[in-house]
């Protein structure tokens, strides 16, 4: 879901909600766009001007280091004046409602609001209220749209390619906005989504995204191109869905020789932060020669400067006598 469609740019959203929605064509244009921006990156002065004046506030509901970092460097990268709100200081502490807080934050006029929340819908919600352009930086276990398309990203320059490819999405499947998102984009560019977890960790109903289900990991993990491992997010589990840590790192942790089941130039990937010894053995996760995490660090600048210009590009001229 990305908001109303307006025109026939190669954008034509008002917001990025979600990858559910969203054309392969659309898709390929903000990674086309995103490709650019690696380059700029690159180069010691990093400044352009394309966002002069405009602002971008980022309002993280939840905690976050890496998405919060790119989307505030992919704003000032751009030009732009970005605010990051500690909503630990502001008035949700004092009881304040998001829809309140989205008010107040739209009669200041922002250009884009970057928003993070723990519930699932809070940020369509926000959307609804503003009059700017909205971006999901992730609600609850919905989706997390930058995320799949950095992750796209990284893997369309190492493969050269994302249809046909085998992609195994390993770990906490159950509270993943990541692995939702990504099941979205990697269907609709025409790679092949499988699913690895505890019976416990996965959605009864999630093969209908369109994704096969494997509750054994050297089984699943079988010729794969992209071995995607996800954090086991405790802070959204409310009772226990493993035996023990231990457990679960023997049968679901990443560890060299269960990716030896995948095809030899298998690449692994990790959104962050990782909790190494659980999901990811330390040397897999540091081993550069066939993990992508750091990478795929760097390509969230890049994607999120692509998605805030695609956006912008896109805004009415703003009435400031409204
Ligand atoms: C992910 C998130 O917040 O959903 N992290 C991130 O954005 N890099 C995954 C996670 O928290 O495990």
């Amino acid at each position: 879901m990305t908001g109303k469609a307006k025109d026939t740019n190669s954008f034509p959203h008002s917001h990025l909600l979600g990858i559910e929605g969203l054309s392969a064509s659309e898709i390929t244009y903000l990674l086309d766009r995103a490709e650019t921006y690696v380059e700029q990156n690159r180069q010691a002065d990093k400044r352009k001007t394309l966002l002069r004046g405009r602002t971008i506030i980022n309002l993280f509901f939840e905690a976050s280091t890496r998405t919060i970092t790119s989307f505030e460097l992919a704003g000032k990268r751009l030009g732009g004046d970005v605010i990051n709100m500690a909503v630990s200081a502001s008035s949700m502490q004092k009881g304040e409602t998001i829809v309140d807080t989205a008010m107040t934050l739209n009669a200041m006029h922002p250009d884009v609001i970057a928003v993070r929340h723990s519930d699932s819908g809070a940020v369509k919600l926000l959307s609804e209220k503003v009059n700017c352009a909205v971006i999901n930086g992730g609600d609850g276990k919905h989706e997390h749209p930058t995320q799949a398309l950095l992750d796209a990203l990284t893997i369309r320059r190492r493969k050269g390619k994302l249809a046909g490819l085998q992609v195994a999405i390993c770990g906490d499947i159950a509270h993943s906005r990541v692995a939702r998102s990504n099941i979205h984009l990697l269907n609709t560019m025409g790679a092949t989504v499988r699913l690895i977890a505890p019976k416990t960790l996965i959605p009864t109903d999630i093969a209908k995204m369109g994704a096969e289900v494997f509750n054994d990991m050297n089984q699943g993990l079988q010729n794969c191109d992209i071995v995607m491992m996800l954090r086991l997010q405790t802070e959204r589990m409310h009772k226990n869905f493993f035996p023990s840590i231990r457990e679960y790192f023997h049968f679901f942790g990443l560890t060299y020789e269960k990716l030896a089941n995948a095809k030899p130039d298998a690449l692994v990937m990790h959104p962050g932060p990782m909790n190494r010894g659980v999901e990811i053995d330390s040397e897999v996760a540091d081993d550069i020669g066939r993990s992508a995490i750091r990478e795929q660090v760097e390509m969230g600048v890049a994607v999120r400067m692509a998605c805030l210009e695609a956006l912008t590009l896109n805004a009415p001229e703003q009435d400031l006598n409204a």
